[in-house]
C-alpha cells in the first residue's frame, strides 16, 4: 500500500462522484498530447478560463468536451487510480464511482475499453490505497431510453464489474417517467439502484424517481425541501441523499454557499450525506466538501460524525466493511473528546 490516509482524517464513503469528473486539467493536457488529440483550448491557463459555469449544461458541455482525451484502456486507468490516490488524502475508505458508458460509445471508445480500464484500477485500489469500491454505470437521460437499454444489455453480457445503474446529465425535460424499462431491467439483474433527481429538476421528479424507478439513493435532491410532503416521506423512509455542496455552488444551483439547504436538510431527520460530485470541475474533493460545509455552518465533531456515519451506512458495501468503518469512525470521534 501507499502510504496510508492521515490518521486525523474524518473517515467516509464516497457516494456521489462521476470519474470523468475527476479528470484535472493537468491530466487532460497529458492525455490530449499523449494521444495526439487537438483540443479547443490547448494550454492550462486557456482550458482553466473555460471553468465559470452558468447552469448544469454550461459544465455538461464542457465535461462531455474534456472527455476526448480518453482513448486507450490506460487512460481510463490512470484516470481513476489519480482519483483513488486523492480520495485516500481526503479520507474516502469508500468509494461508489460512477461512469458514463454512454458517453464514451458515442464517441466510437469500445465499451470494453472504458470498463476494462476503470475495473483495473478499482481492482488493486483495497492493496493499493486502503479504499473498497464499487462500479455504477450512470445512464444519459437527455439520450433515449433504448440506448440506454442496449448499453445496459452489453454491459450485462459483457459480465462487466458494475453494482448498479445510476441516471445523470441534463435533468430538467428528461423527467424519471422516461427509463421505467430501464430500471426495471437492472431491478431484474439484481443490480442496485441509484439516480440524479432534484438537483435542477423540481421535487415531482423526486417523487417519480422513488415511485417510478424504485431507485435506494437520490444523487442530489437538495430542490426536496421546497416540498414539505416530500421531506416527511424521505425522512420517514431514511432515504438516502448525497449531496454536493460546491457542486450546487458551482453550477448555481444555490446562490451560495451560505444558501445552500443542507442544514435544513439536517434538521429535517434528512439522511444526508457530503460528497464531490465532479471535483476537478467544481474546486475540491471529499475533504473539501466537508471543509467548506463545516466552516460555513460551524458544524461541531457530532454533526460531521452524523455526515460521514450517513454516509457509510447508505453506501452498497458488505455489512462487515460498513462495521469497520463505523468503527473507525467511532475512533475519530472519541479521539475528540
Ligand atoms: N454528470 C456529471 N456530473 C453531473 C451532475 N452534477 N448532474 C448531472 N449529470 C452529471
Ligand atoms: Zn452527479
Amino acid at each position: 500500500m501507499e502510504t496510508p490516509a492521515p490518521a486525523q482524517l474524518l473517515p467516509k464513503a464516497e457516494l456521489h462522484l462521476h470519474i470523468e469528473g475527476t479528470l484535472e486539467p493537468e491530466l487532460i493536457l497529458e492525455l490530449a498530447a499523449r494521444n495526439g488529440i487537438e483540443l479547443p483550448h490547448p494550454t492550462l491557463e486557456e482550458l482553466r478560463a473555460q471553468y465559470e459555469f452558468t447552469d448544469l449544461q454550461s459544465f455538461l458541455d464542457l465535461y462531455y468536451a474534456n472527455m476526448a482525451v480518453l482513448v486507450a484502456e490506460a487512460d481510463f486507468a490512470d484516470m481513476t487510480r489519480a482519483y483513488l490516490r486523492r480520495a485516500r488524502e481526503s479520507g474516502v475508505r469508500h468509494a461508489e464511482i460512477m461512469f458514463d458508458p454512454q458517453a464514451h460509445v458515442a464517441r466510437g471508445i469500445p465499451l470494453t475499453t472504458a470498463v476494462a480500464g476503470i475495473a483495473s484500477a478499482l481492482a488493486a485500489s483495497e492493496a493499493e490505497f486502503g479504499i473498497t469500491t464499487g462500479l455504477i454505470a450512470a445512464f444519459l437521460r437527455d439520450q433515449p431510453e433504448d440506448d440506454a437499454l442496449d448499453v445496459l444489455g452489453q454491459l450485462l453480457a459483457m459480465d462487466a464489474p458494475i453494482i448498479g445503474i445510476g441516471l445523470d446529465s441534463a435533468e430538467v425535460g428528461n423527467p424519471p417517467s422516461k427509463f421505467i424499462r430501464l430500471f426495471d431491467r437492472a431491478r431484474e439483474a439484481g443490480l442496485r439502484l441509484v439516480a440524479h433527481a432534484g438537483e435542477e429538476g423540481p421535487p415531482s421528479y423526486v417523487w417519480d424517481t422513488l415511485d417510478l424507478l424504485g431507485v435506494e439513493r437520490i444523487d442530489h435532491g437538495i430542490r426536496c425541501v421546497e416540498d414539505s410532503r416530500l421531506v416527511q416521506r424521505l425522512a420517514a423512509g431514511q432515504v438516502p441523499l448525497t449531496v454536493c455542496p460546491l457542486s450546487n455552488v458551482r453550477l448555481r444551483a444555490v446562490d451560495t454557499l451560505a444558501a445552500h439547504p443542507l442544514p435544513q436538510m439536517l434538521a429535517s431527520g434528512l439522511n444526508v450525506s457530503i460528497n464531490s460530485d465532479d471535483p476537478a470541475y467544481f474546486g475540491g474533493y471529499a475533504r473539501e466538501n466537508f471543509q467548506a460545509a463545516a466552516a460555513e455552518f460551524s458544524f461541531d465533531a457530532d454533526t460531521l460524525e452524523v455526515l460521514a456515519g450517513n454516509s457509510i451506512r447508505s453506501s452498497f458495501a458488505t455489512e462487515t466493511r460498513k462495521a469497520e468503518l463505523l468503527a473507525e469512525l467511532a475512533r475519530w470521534r472519541a479521539a475528540r473528546g
